[in-house]
């Protein structure tokens, strides 16, 4: 039993190993080790191209921007040489492209405003674009819109061609502007948007065109066309003929409410780069539009728009039952609306 335990064990410590094996196995191991260094090394050589490719590319890509001298420092973050999706600027690439956003609220001029801006060559204002309710329903569809017409990408009758130097439309206060006023003073300022706020002086004017306004919304008196705006004096006085009737018990915290949002807005944006104008003071000195193109430092060019002033009669020819309304102002800080009017 022993024996044959031990023949046994013997026989198992005897098996004798294929002679040629171990130079086989070493073989064997030495080679796929060296196909591992050889591995390791090409994904090492690999790695370090990987990682040295974008490195050269974005060198290559911070080299290549526009770089024109003649831009002071400070204006440098407001100056942008955007790249559409949609098209190339082609040999306008580094032209250098100004944001702005025009601030203002209904029947104040700015319609008006707009087409002069437009009827310069190198200024795109791309209109009321937040009228749109889904285009303001959030921050982020804010943004992305704000984003498209800045990238210019945004299509509207108002877009120029590739060498277009200012980008902008017009934002009504109360088209999401005083209720993300945070975020989006956040944005124009990461962004270099620079507001131009245009405002009426006289608000009770201002009301009498907004109640026209709307009634001509409904009532359609041009050929069955409603009109906010109009290019000849015949539809100027169709649209004046109307006598809005104001309640002069609400009118003074009406116009108090008004002026509350101007000042707010005002307070909100303080720290943006921007310029305030009143509609008053551009009907009367035409001069006054150079400062707006400096302010976008395009080039002056005459400004022309075939826009015609509805009411431009005194206010007292323009609502019904003045006398209310006289006696409502008279005595108050918005007497002077009662008779500020302007030559035309
Ligand atoms: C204005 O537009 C014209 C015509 O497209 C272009 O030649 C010119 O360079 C532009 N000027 C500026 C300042 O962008
Ligand atoms: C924001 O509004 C847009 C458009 O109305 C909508 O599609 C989207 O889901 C909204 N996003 C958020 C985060 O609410
Ligand atoms: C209304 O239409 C007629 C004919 O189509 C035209 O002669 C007239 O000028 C129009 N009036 C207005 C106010 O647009």
């Amino acid at each position: 039993m022993a024996e044959d335990c031990c023949s046994f064990n013997k026989d198992s410590l005897n098996i004798k190993p294929p002679k040629k094996s171990p130079l086989v196995l070493r073989t064997v191991v030495l080679v796929a080790v060296m196909i591992c260094v050889v591995y390791i090394f090409s994904v090492c050589l690999e790695l370090i191209g990987n990682h040295r490719e974008p490195r050269i590319i974005k060198i290559e890509l911070a080299e290549q921007p526009c770089h024109n001298p003649g831009i002071p420092q400070a204006e440098i973050p407001y100056v942008h040489y955007p790249e559409p999706s949609t098209y190339s600027r082609e040999e306008c690439a580094c032209t250098p492209v100004r944001y702005f956003a025009i601030l203002s609220m209904q029947r104040s001029g700015s319609g008006w405003f707009e087409t002069l801006l437009n009827s310069h060559i190198n200024i795109s204002s791309n209109g009321e674009i937040f009228s749109a309710k889904e285009r303001r329903s959030n921050i982020s569809a804010i943004t992305k819109t704000l984003d498209k017409v800045y990238n210019l990408d945004w299509y509207s009758s108002a877009s120029k061609n590739e060498c277009t130097a200012a980008i902008g439309f017009k934002w009504m206060l109360n088209q999401g502007l005083m209720t993300y006023h945070e975020e989006i003073v956040n944005y124009f300022k990461i962004r270099g948007v620079s507001a131009i706020f245009l405002f009426r002086r006289n608000l009770l004017r201002q009301m009498v065109s907004i109640l026209a306004n709307n009634h001509d919304r409904s009532t359609k008196q041009l050929n069955g066309t409603h009109k906010a705006h109009v290019h000849s004096k015949d539809e100027a006085y169709v649209l004046a003929r109307y006598k809005p009737i104001i309640d002069a018990t609400s009118l003074v915290p009406n116009l108090r409410n008004t002026r509350e949002s101007a000042s707010n807005i005002l307070r909100y944006f303080k720290s943006t780069r921007h310029i305030v104008l009143y509609y008053e003071d551009l009907i009367q000195n035409h001069n006054k539009m150079v400062d707006i193109l400096d302010f976008l430092k395009v080039p002056r060019r005459k400004l022309v728009s075939r826009h015609v002033k509805i009411h431009t009669r005194p206010l007292s020819e323009q609502v019904q039952k003045w006398n209310d309304v006289y006696h409502a102002l008279k005595g108050t800080q918005y007497e002077k609306f009662l008779t500020a009017d302007y030559e035309m």
